[in-house]
């Protein structure tokens, strides 16, 4: 491992924070990670990380050994002691959409106060994601005003985005598609740069502006959300032209090296902390400019809507009166590997069904404490796949979890009153299951 000059501060040590932080650490920086939550340091400090995410346990074990890496809740020693900060705060969403700023102003507050009794230059870099023109309007005000020095001239600023999956953000962060810089001024731009000395030689390191980099992040998301909706909107198009299988055109599509292959897996929809929220944020941020982004206004809804198809699919096997109906939900993570349930097609689909009297037996590998809290008594939270199919009358598969994958036609047969799958993400093989008698529907797929 080199040992770097450069030192780093992480404000916030969610997600974004915490997998950055290790990661730079494991580069050879020295880094300190600063959250206001004391609870949260204490977990950093002695290796135990408040989150759950692939790989990180051991990372941050080795890091917090060797002393690479440090939590404190003392923002102004952090600053004192480092060269550059990034801020990865959380941006929630307010009622209407719009992101709330509120963790991004109390960061600049705490970094601009450090930054007045700061002699040596120094980088402020935003790293959660904010809409384009946040740095100009929120931060940089806020930092000159604490510090009471000069954005460009006494200080640096930069905007350098994440682009993170839940699950693979270790290897995401090491081996980047592409680094975006964006920065005020050159020497903002060379010492963020001098982070990334590591990537590997082909990885392209984009120069922009901050606004540029800023759009980047949510034309990427933007973009990722759309290809979901579109391939969503194909498949409900190949059930009502009683086409095959939506997989099938997906990969005739996909051949395309214009389109590519990723992203067009039809299902219940996307879920998770990004893709919702941010196509919100940039959609309130583009309307309070006067425009109406109506593409992402229909990704959007067609997500919104993409959940119900699975109750749709319920009500044409055994009919519109679901009240009294048992259910089994197999799947509740926005995603396998995860127990993220924020936004997922799962509590749309139960909402659904206690809206329609039916009752509900779940099961989850990882995410049924998460989902306790929002449906308490109203959901049956079962230990095992098998004990939620039991004496059920439709199984929906939701989430597409390995061991669900593993799930036999006799299993459905034996313990389910009558074996009805509807599989909400391809994840079990539709012959082998309609071959052994099972009642079997899915997404995009023709009845
Ligand atoms: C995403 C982006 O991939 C990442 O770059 C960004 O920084 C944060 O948001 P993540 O939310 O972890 O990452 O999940 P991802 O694996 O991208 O999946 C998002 C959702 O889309 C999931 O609900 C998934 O089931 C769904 N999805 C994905 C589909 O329905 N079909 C697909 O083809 C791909």
């Amino acid at each position: 491992m080199k040992n770097r000059s450069k030192q780093i501060t992480m404000i916030g040590t969610g997600y974004v924070g915490l997998v950055s932080g290790v990661c730079f650490a494991k580069q050879g920086f020295s880094v300190k990670c600063v959250d206001i939550i004391p609870e949260k340091i204490e977990a950093i400090n002695s290796a135990q990380p408040p989150i759950y995410e692939k790989g990180l346990d051991e990372l941050l074990k080795e890091m917090v050994s060797t002393e690479m890496l440090k939590g404190t809740i003392n923002t102004e020693e952090a600053i004192l002691n480092s060269d550059v900060a990034f801020i990865c705060v959380g941006t929630p969403s307010k009622e209407s959409g719009e992101m709330d700023t509120v963790w991004i102003e109390s960061a600049a507050r705490d970094i601009g106060k450090a930054l007045k009794k700061k002699d040596e230059y120094f980088v402020v870099t935003a790293k959660s994601t904010i809409v384009p023109g946040t740095t100009d309007s929120v931060i940089t005000p806020i930092l000159e005003a604490e510090s009471g020095k000069e954005a460009g001239k006494d200080f640096g600023i930069a905007f350098c985005p994440e682009f993170l999956r839940e699950g693979n953000a270790i290897e995401d962060f090491l081996k980047p598609d592409r680094v975006v810089i964006g920065a005020i001024d050159e020497r903002s731009y060379e010492t963020v740069r001098e982070l990334f000395d590591w990537v590997p030689k082909e990885t392209p390191i984009l120069k922009t502006d901050l606004r540029t980099a800023e759009m980047i992040k949510y034309g990427a998301n933007s973009f990722l959300a759309t290809k979901i909706s579109f391939i969503n909107t194909i498949s409900n198009m190949c059930e009502a032209l009683g086409v095959k299988d939506v997989y099938d055109v997906a990969e005739g599509i996909g051949l395309d090296f214009r389109i590519s292959p990723y992203f067009l897996r039809a299902g219940a929809g996307f879920g998770g902390s990004c893709f919702p929220k941010d196509v919100k944020a940039i959609i309130a941020a583009a309307k309070k400019a006067n425009y109406d982004p109506l593409l992402l206004n229909s990704v959007i809804e067609v997500n919104k809507r993409q959940p119900l198809r699975l109750i749709s699919m319920c009500k044409d096997v055994i009919g519109n009166d679901l009240s009294g109906k048992q259910f089994a939900i197999l799947g509740l993570a926005f995603k396998p590997d995860t127990d993220d349930i924020r936004e997922a097609p799962s509590i749309i689909v139960i909402d659904e069904l206690l809206k329609n009297n039916a009752t509900i037996k779940a099961y989850d590998p990882e995410a049924m404490d998460n989902m306790k809290q929002l449906f308490g008594e109203k959901v049956q939270f079962t230990e095992s796949k098998e004990a939620a199919l039991r004496d059920t009358d439709v199984c929906i598969i939701v989430t597409n979890w390995k061991e669900f994958t593993e799930l036999q036609p006799n299993d459905v047969k034996t313990l389910m009153k009558t074996p009805i799958v509807i599989d909400g993400r391809k994840t079990v093989d539709a012959e082998t299951f309609l071959n052994a008698g099972v009642t079997y529907r899915r997404i995009g797929l023709k009845k």
